[in-house]
C-alpha cells in the first residue's frame, strides 16, 4: 500500500509517500481502508522528533482517520466488512497517513448514517478533546462565560460550538481580524483579535467584556505565556483548562494570579487519558451523531492527497489554517 513514511526526523520535506507492506490485523484489531486522515500538531511534533510518545523512524504519522472496515482480526466482533468507521490512536501509533491501518478494535467507532468520511476524520482528536475539556473537565454550565483561545483552530472551532451548545456565552480569541471574525461564526457571542493587543491588552479586553469579573472558564491550547494570561482572565472560582503548548515555550506563573481567586487549573491530554482508562467510543459516537444531525459544523478547510502531506504540514505550521486539514487516501 501507499503510506507517508518518515525515514528520518526533520521538516515537512521528510514526508514522502512510499510503498510499504499491507498491514495485517492481529488479534483484537480491525483493518481499516482509510478514506481520510486528520492532520494534527502532534503529527508535526512527531515528524520533527519532538513528540513525547513517538518511537524512532521509520514511522507513519497520523493519529486519527475515517474509512471502512476491510478485515477483522481474531476475536473481533461487532463490526461488518465495508462499515464506515473512525479510529483514534490510543498510544501505539497505528499510522493513519496511509491507505490502510490495523488498529485495536477498542479504538474504532462506527459512524452514524449520513456522516461524510472527511468530516469524520477530523473528529477523533480535536472534537473529542474539546468535548472532554468543555463537558467533563470544566463542566461548563448554562449562563457561564467561556473564553476559547485559538478559536479558529481545529480544537477551537469545536470548543466554541460545544460550549455554546451548553448555554455558555463564548468569547473567541484568534490571531488576526479575519480569523477572529470567522471563529465568531461558530456561535461565539464576542470575538477578540489578539493581534491588536499586547499581553496586558488581551487580559484587559477579556475583563472589559466580562464587566471586570473575568470568565468562568478559559480553554487554553496556546500554553506558554498564554497560561499566565488565562489565569488573569478567569473569574473567582473559575476553571482554566490547559491542554497544549502550541507556543512551545515555558509558562511562568505567579501563584498570586490564581490561589486568591480559588481557581482550578485542569490539565488534559487525550492519549494519556486513554492510557489511564478512558474509553473514547461512546463520546465519539455522540459527537458524530450530533454532526450527522447538523448540530455541529466541522470546518475542514483543506483536503490534500497523501502525496501532498508536506504541504499539509506547512499549512498547519503557517498558523493560517482555519479549522482542520485532512489528507485524502483514496
Ligand atoms: N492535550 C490533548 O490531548 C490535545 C488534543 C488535541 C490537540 N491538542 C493540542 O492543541 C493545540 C491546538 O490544536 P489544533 O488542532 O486546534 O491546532 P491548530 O489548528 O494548528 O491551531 C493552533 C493555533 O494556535 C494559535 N497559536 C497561538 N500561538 C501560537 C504560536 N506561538 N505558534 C503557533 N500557533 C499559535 C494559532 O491561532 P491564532 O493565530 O489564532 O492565535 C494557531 O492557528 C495543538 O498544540 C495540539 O497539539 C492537544
Amino acid at each position: 500500500m501507499r503510506a507517508v513514511r518518515i525515514e528520518e526526523f526533520g521538516g515537512p520535506e521528510v514526508l514522502a509517500v512510499s510503498e510499504v507492506p499491507d498491514p495485517v490485523p492481529g488479534p483484537g484489531q480491525v483493518l481499516i481502508r482509510i478514506a481520510a486522515a486528520g492532520v494534527n500538531r502532534a503529527d508535526a511534533l512527531l515528524r520533527a522528533g519532538s513528540y513525547h510518545a513517538a518511537g524512532r523512524p521509520p514511522l507513519i504519522p497520523g493519529a486519527e482517520a475515517a474509512g471502512t472496515v476491510a478485515a477483522l482480526g481474531e476475536g473481533v466482533t461487532g463490526f461488518r466488512i465495508g462499515q464506515p468507521v473512525m479510529a483514534l490512536d490510543g498510544g501505539d501509533n497505528p499510522g493513519f497517513y496511509a491507505e490502510s491501518a490495523a488498529v485495536a478494535a477498542t479504538q474504532v467507532t462506527a459512524l452514524p448514517d449520513g456522516l461524510d468520511l472527511t468530516a469524520a476524520a477530523a473528529l477523533p482528536i480535536a472534537w473529542l478533546s474539546a468535548w472532554n475539556c468543555v463537558r467533563a473537565l470544566a463542566r461548563v454550565a448554562q449562563g457561564e462565560t467561556v473564553v476559547v483561545k485559538a478559536a479558529a483552530s481545529g480544537v477551537g472551532t469545536a470548543a466554541v460550538q460545544i460550549a455554546a451548545e451548553a448555554g455558555a456565552r463564548v468569547i473567541a480569541l484568534a490571531g488576526s481580524p479575519e480569523k477572529a471574525a470567522w471563529a465568531g461564526e461558530f456561535g461565539a457571542a464576542e470575538t477578540i483579535d489578539t493581534s491588536r493587543f499586547t499581553d496586558e491588552g488581551e487580559v484587559g479586553e477579556v475583563l472589559r467584556l466580562t464587566g471586570g469579573r473575568g470568565a468562568d472558564v478559559v480553554l487554553d491550547t496556546v500554553g506558554g505565556q498564554s497560561l499566565r494570561r488565562s489565569l488573569r482572565e478567569t473569574a473567582h472560582g473559575g476553571r482554566v483548562v490547559s491542554l497544549a503548548n502550541v507556543a512551545l515555550e515555558p509558562s511562568t506563573l505567579d501563584t498570586r494570579d490564581f490561589y486568591p481567586k480559588n481557581i482550578a487549573i485542569l490539565g488534559f491530554q487525550l492519549t494519556n487519558r486513554q492510557i489511564h482508562g478512558y474509553d473514547p467510543r461512546s463520546d465519539l459516537r455522540e459527537i458524530a451523531e450530533r454532526v450527522a444531525a447538523g448540530r455541529y459544523r466541522v470546518p475542514v478547510e483543506t483536503v490534500l492527497p497523501l502525496e501532498r502531506a508536506r504541504e499539509a504540514h506547512e499549512r498547519l505550521e503557517s498558523r493560517d489554517n482555519r479549522g482542520k486539514i485532512v489528507l485524502s487516501a483514496r
